[in-house]
């Protein structure tokens, strides 16, 4: 369903050129969730910056589903952003004033749905991560499990086919981290959703169907031994 082929992307000119992606090649299945690990500063944010639509790369292309993009600049891939990927970040994005529904029923308003539409998606997604209980409670009143909850039923509700999710544990402790590493590969199970997750932890890069490790600037596909140097104890 994405297939990002020869990927490049550098920043800056001259003596302060910076090459971060040299032609990345990948491939993500419907209904899989994929790990993306490596060194802080490689470019995992900005491999997924491009592939959601919010950056342009140098060269090469980008398909998902029936978008096709990569070096068109982000005004002119808005479907990519609107119908195409949703977003989980580290730190949650949530609107402190409002509560868990609405949060989830502006973001779908903004992608041009209308109010009573939006609102009955919006139960359904928090419904769906776990929520119905809470819907009514702003982030404050919430634990940090509970607002990335929030935030990933904000990610669905638009039935986007692909969530780009950037250190979605990073703010989590253990146990909820792989709480919601348990709701991804659910979502990828029932719901035919693609998850493609950057991750530091071996732990939850595990509990991925395939991890992918992003390395001077290319990726390799890897299993976690080959990753950690073929010494990761067995389970
Ligand atoms: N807008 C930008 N302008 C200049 N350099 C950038 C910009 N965005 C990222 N970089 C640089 O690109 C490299 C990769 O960054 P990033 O994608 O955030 O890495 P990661 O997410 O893997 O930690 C870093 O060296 C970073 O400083
Ligand atoms: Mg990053």
């Amino acid at each position: 369903m994405l297939r990002v082929s020869e990927l490049k992307k550098g920043f800056g000119s001259g003596r302060n050129r910076l090459e971060v992606l040299k032609g990345i090649n990948l491939e993500i299945q419907q209904g899989e969730l994929v790990a993306l690990m490596g060194p802080s500063g490689c470019g995992k944010s900005t491999l997924l910056n491009i592939i959601g639509g919010l950056l342009e790369g140098d060269s090469g292309e980008i398909t998902l589903e029936d978008f096709t993009y990569g070096t068109r600049p982000p005004n002119k891939v808005v479907d990519v952003r609107r119908k195409g990927v949703g977003w989980i970040f580290q730190d949650f994005h949530l609107l402190n004033q409002l509560n868990a529904l609405d949060n989830v029923v502006m973001a779908l308003e903004l992608s041009g749905i209308n109010s009573d539409e939006a609102e009955k998606l919006a139960k359904d997604s928090l419904i769906r991560v776990g929520l119905e209980s809470r819907m009514e409670f702003i982030p404050d009143q919430l634990s940090g499990g509970q607002s990335q909850r929030v935030a990933i039923a904000r990610a669905i509700a638009g039935s986007r086919p692909l969530l780009l999710a950037d250190e979605p544990t990073g703010n989590l402790d253990v146990k909820s981290g792989e709480e919601i590493i348990e709701l991804f590969k659910e979502l990828c199970r029932t719901d035919g959703i693609s998850i493609l997750m950057v991750t530091h932890d071996p732990i939850l890069a595990s509990m991925a169907d395939r991890m992918l490790l992003l390395k001077d600037g290319l990726t390799a596909a890897s299993d976690i031994r080959s990753a950690w140097g073929e010494d990761v104890e067995e389970e």
